[in-house]
């Protein structure tokens, strides 16, 4: 047992479509836990199914808002089904995503959003949120519904960052604190509360330094473990047993 959790991946990307089973065999040599996080309408079933594959993976359900372009409204019924099998721990990855929106997608990413939350309180189940150039709406939203959850791949300010835990919620980093032009993240995890912190690597995408660029995978996130214990003045290992162990409670894994 390595003592790492891995919070967000996605292994039922087209990128391990010629590899998987052998990456995943080498993922579990190093990493304890892997959540794969759905994205699309096809990972609510593919995922599911990989999962029943692997003992060391669960998953979350949900539609990424830049997945829901020309979805129905109607698949919100196959979310709740893929959220109903018992290794999915999450509705997820869910949230807004303003980086490429012209402002027409605007209005149907908030309807997404808000009944994926739903969701998740009509199935008592903390939430993996994506936001992404949308701040403002983002942190209205969890306002309104004040989910137990974490905000993945977090990009925000310490201000921000603050705001968010003072939610109840836990705050994801990965290779960004790797990266030289990433001053945000490496304040947020030079100052965020340990028991608040998921260490994730959002794999395929986000490699961390020395890795940059190059596709991603679960065994790189002791390079973002080892930066962010050097940064808090702790021992690797201690790190990955409080994340570890933050991330069992949120997501209910004994
Ligand atoms: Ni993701």
């Amino acid at each position: 047992m390595s003592g790492i959790f891995e919070t967000h991946a996605h292994f039922d990307d087209h990128s391990f479509d010629e590899d998987r089973d052998e990456v995943l065999s080498r993922v579990h040599e190093t990493v304890d836990y892997v959540i794969n996080c759905c994205a699309s309408v096809r990972s609510l079933t593919f995922v599911p199914d990989m999962c029943e594959r692997y003992d060391f993976m669960y998953f979350s359900a949900g539609l990424h808002p830049e997945e829901i372009i020309g979805v129905d409204m109607s698949i919100i019924d196959t979310v709740e089904k893929a959220a109903m099998h018992p290794k999915c721990v999450a509705i997820g990855e869910i949230g807004f995503d303003y980086h490429f929106d012209d402002g027409e997608s605007k209005e149907l990413q908030a309807k997404w959003f808000e009944d994926q939350l739903l969701l998740a309180q009509k199935l008592q189940k903390p939430v993996i949120i994506h936001s992404r150039d949308a701040t403002a709406d983002t942190m209205q939203m969890l306002k309104k519904y004040r989910p137990r959850g974490v905000m993945h791949c977090f990009s925000g300010s310490v201000e921000t960052m603050r705001e968010v835990i003072g939610l109840g919620m836990y705050i994801g980093l990965g290779g960004p604190v790797t990266f030289k032009n990433a001053r945000h993240a490496v304040e947020v995890a030079s100052a965020i509360p340990l028991e608040r912190l998921l260490l994730e690597t959002d794999a395929p995408y986000m490699a961390p330094a020395p890795f940059r660029g190059k596709r991603n995978d679960s065994s790189l996130i002791k390079y973002i473990a080892e930066k962010i214990a050097e940064l808090r003045g702790i021992t690797y290992e201690k790190l990955l047993q409080i994340t570890s162990d933050n991330a069992k409670t949120l997501f209910g894994i004994k």
